[in-house]
């Protein structure tokens, strides 16, 4: 299947270092949305290890989703520059302007400190957010 190619490529691209599994683990969750059970098992059987390990760390690390996500997902940096930049006071209005239609996620830094508060939707990265900014974001995810 074009998955387990993919994730074949993903896992030769990485699997000669040390510590592969949570930059394969990376990849794939950004090629797919997720990381689900057949992914588990494409990438356990590509680095040899068993699928229950692999799954035990998908299921340690928040990071990865274990389904894709049907709703759009507006990423909201809440790490120490944002916070100075004021991001706090932009979370109620992001989570009134998303309702149940969008997922508000917190990430911790887009690299895009010096410009915050800064958010993610999909590739495209929004800074210097103010509340009218981001509740427009979040309409338009
Ligand atoms: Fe928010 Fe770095 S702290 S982008």
């Amino acid at each position: 299947s074009d998955k387990s190619e993919t994730i074949g490529e993903i896992v030769a691209r990485h699997h000669n270092r040390e510590g592969a599994l949570l930059p394969i683990l990376h990849d794939v969750q950004a090629a797919f949305g997720c990381v689900d059970a057949e992914s588990e098992a494409l990438v356990a059987r590509g680095i040899n290890w068993s699928r229950a390990d692999v799954h035990g760390v998908v299921s340690f690390y928040h990071d990865f989703r274990q389904e894709a996500e049907p709703r759009p997902v507006v990423q909201i940096c809440r790490a120490e520059a944002c916070k100075a930049r004021g991001v706090e006071a932009l979370i109620d209005a992001a989570h009134r302007a998303a309702g149940e239609r969008v997922k508000i996620e917190t990430v911790y830094c887009l690299g895009l400190c010096s410009a915050g508060p800064a958010a993610r939707t999909g590739d495209d990265l929004h800074v210097r957010l103010d509340e009218g900014s981001v509740a427009r974001l979040v309409e338009s995810a």
